[in-house]
C-alpha cells in the first residue's frame, strides 16, 4: 500500500497540465526546495478555473511539485536518530496541530491513533532512515488517514535534522533530540528516548507577538520557556516555545 502522498514534478507549463491530469484536484502545489512553515505552497481547489500562467508566475519559475490533497484526520511525526552502525532510537509519536500552515502545538504521545499504527509509523521512519543510510536525528511528518475501520499513516515530508516537533524532548525525554543528534553523528551509543517520568508532554510554539506574554508564561507552574533571541516580532515568525510536562 502507498505510504506517501502522490506527487508529480513540474518544470514547465506542459508538466503543469500533465501533473494536474495525473493528480487531480484538490491538490497542493509546492516549491521543491527551500519551503518551510507553509511558505512556497498553494492550494489548487477542486472547483473553479485554473489560471496556469498566473499561478506559475507566483512561484517565479522555481521547480515545483504537485501533490494530491490528503484528507487527513490528524498530523503526526516521528522524531528519531540513526547511527552509522544502524542502531535506531525513536521518540514517542508526536501529534502536531498546525495553524495557518505553521506548527502551533505538539502533543506526546499522539492521541486517537492505535498502538499498532503508531508502531507502523515508527517502522516507516526507520525504513526511510535505513534506505538513506542516514546518520543523525531526522523527523518524518505524516498524515493519519482513516478509511472506514482502518487507519494508516501517509508520509508528507522528511526533515533530515532536529525538528520543531521534537523540541519537547529538551525537558520531556531522557535524552533531548539535540544530545541524541550529537551522539549519533559522533558514533556514540544512542541515549534513552523514553519520556521523562512517563509524563505527557505539550509544546506550544510562540508565534509573532505571543512571545510578549513571556512573563505570564514563566509564572505558570511547570512551564519551561525557550526564547530564541530573535530581534523583532513578525507575524508568523517562530519566536520561542513553551514545554509543559503533564503528570
Ligand atoms: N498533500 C497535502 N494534503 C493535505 N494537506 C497538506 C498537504 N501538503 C501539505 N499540507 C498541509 O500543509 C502543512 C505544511 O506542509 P509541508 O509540511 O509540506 O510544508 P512546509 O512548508 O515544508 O512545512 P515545514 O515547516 O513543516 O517544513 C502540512 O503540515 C499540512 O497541514
Ligand atoms: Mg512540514
Amino acid at each position: 500500500r502507498r505510504c506517501r502522498s502522490p506527487g508529480r514534478a513540474i518544470d514547465s507549463g506542459d508538466d503543469f497540465d500533465r501533473a494536474l491530469e495525473a493528480i487531480g484536484r484538490p491538490s497542493v502545489l509546492k516549491t521543491r526546495r527551500f519551503g518551510y512553515d507553509g511558505k512556497g505552497q498553494r492550494m489548487i481547489r477542486a472547483e473553479g478555473a485554473i489560471e496556469r500562467s498566473a499561478i506559475m508566475a507566483e512561484f517565479g519559475g522555481a521547480p515545483l511539485i504537485l501533490e494530491g490533497f490528503v484528507p487527513f484526520e490528524r498530523e503526526v511525526s516521528v522524531v528519531a536518530a540513526r547511527s552509522a552502525d544502524g542502531s535506531f532510537a525513536a521518540f514517542d509519536l508526536c501529534e502536531n496541530e498546525h495553524r495557518d500552515h505553521i506548527l502551533a502545538v505538539t502533543r506526546v504521545p499522539a492521541t486517537g491513533i492505535s498502538p499498532e499504527t503508531a508502531a507502523s509509523a515508527i517502522a516507516i521512519a526507520r525504513r526511510i532512515a535505513d534506505a538513506l543510510d542516514y546518520v543523525g536525528v531526522l523527523a518524518v511528518e505524516m498524515f493519519l488517514v482513516r478509511e472506514g475501520e482502518s487507519e494508516r499513516v501517509v508520509v508528507n515530508e522528511i526533515a533530515p535534522r532536529v525538528h520543531n516537533s521534537g523540541h519537547w524532548t529538551i525537558e520531556g525525554a531522557l535524552t533531548s533530540q539535540f544530545a541524541q543528534h550529537v551522539r549519533a553523528v559522533c558514533g556514540w551509543p544512542l541515549g534513552d528516548a523514553a519520556r521523562t517520568g512517563g509524563m505527557r508532554v505539550e509544546m506550544h510554539n510562540l508565534i509573532g507577538d505571543e512571545a510578549e506574554g513571556w512573563r505570564e508564561i514563566l509564572a505558570r507552574p511547570g512551564a519551561h520557556l525557550h526564547l530564541y533571541g530573535k530581534g523583532e516580532f513578525r507575524p508568523g515568525r517562530k519566536m520561542g516555545h513553551v514545554t509543559r510536562l503533564i503528570p
